[in-house]
C-alpha cells in the first residue's frame, strides 16, 4: 500500500468511527502554511489517530512533528499508523494530557487541534516553547458556524465552550505580541505570527 492509501484509509476509518479530524480545507491550508513559511518543526496538541501529522508530514518532507494525544486508545491507533506511513524517525507521538505537559523542545508553529475549551491555558502553557519566529496556528475557532450564531446553541455546556472560544480569540487579537488572522476556513483557522519577527510589518 503507498501512503497515499493508507492515509485514504486513516481517514474513510476516522469517519466511520466518528473520530474528529482536520476537515480537508483546513488542513490543504495547513500543509500550504508550513511549505510556504519553510516550517521544520511542529508540536501538535491532539493526535487523534495521526491522520493529521501523517498528512502534514507527508505533503512537506522537511518537517518534524511532535504530537500529544491523552486517549490511549486514539494515542496506540496514532503510533500504528505512523508506523504503517513509516514516519516514526519525523513524527512522535506521546500519550499525555498536554494541559500538564513539560517539554524544553522549540517548535516554528505550534497547532492547537486539542481540548478547544482550554485554548488560553494551552497558549500560555506552550508560548514559551515558540521559536521567536514561529506561529501559533488554532484550528476550529469557527465552531460550527456558533461562534457567529450564538442563539443557535441550546445545550449550556455548548454555549460555555462557545463563550470561552470567543474570549480566547479576544484576547490573542488584542495580545500586541501578535499579530492574528482569523480565517473562515474548514472549521475557523487563527493565525497567529510573532510580531516582532514578522518581516510584512
Ligand atoms: C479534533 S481531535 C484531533 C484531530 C487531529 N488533529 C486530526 O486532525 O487528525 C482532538 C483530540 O484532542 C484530544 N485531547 C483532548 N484533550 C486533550 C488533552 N488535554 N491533552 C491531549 N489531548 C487531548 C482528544 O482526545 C482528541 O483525540
Amino acid at each position: 500500500m503507498t501512503c497515499e492509501e493508507i492515509i485514504a484509509e486513516i481517514k474513510e476509518k476516522a469517519l466511520k468511527e466518528r473520530v474528529p479530524i482536520m476537515e480537508d480545507e483546513g488542513l490543504d491550508y495547513l500543509c500550504s502554511f508550513l511549505k510556504e513559511h519553510e516550517i521544520t518543526s511542529l508540536l501538535e496538541v491532539g493526535t487523534a489517530v495521526g491522520y493529521s501529522s501523517i498528512v502534514m508530514a507527508y505533503r512537506n518532507p522537511q518537517l518534524h512533528i511532535m504530537t500529544l494525544e491523552q486517549d490511549e486508545e486514539r494515542y496506540r491507533e496514532a503510533v500504528n499508523n505512523i508506523a504503517r506511513c513509516n514516519m516514526q524517525d519525523r513524527i512522535t507521538a506521546i500519550n499525555t494530557n498536554a494541559r500538564e505537559y513539560e517539554t524544553d523542545m522549540v517548535f516554528d508553529v505550534i497547532f492547537l487541534d486539542g481540548p478547544k475549551a482550554h485554548n488560553q491555558q494551552l497558549f500560555e502553557r506552550f508560548e514559551k516553547n515558540l521559536n521567536e519566529k514561529g506561529y501559533f496556528i488554532i484550528d476550529d475557532v469557527y465552531f460550527h458556524g456558533f461562534l457567529e450564531q450564538p442563539e443557535q446553541l441550546r445545550s449550556r455546556r455548548l454555549k460555555k465552550l462557545v463563550g470561552k472560544l470567543e474570549e480566547f480569540i479576544k484576547n490573542m487579537m488584542s495580545n500586541p505580541d501578535y499579530r492574528c488572522t482569523y480565517l473562515k476556513i474548514g472549521d475557523g483557522v487563527l493565525v497567529a505570527a510573532r510580531k516582532e519577527n514578522t518581516t510584512d510589518e
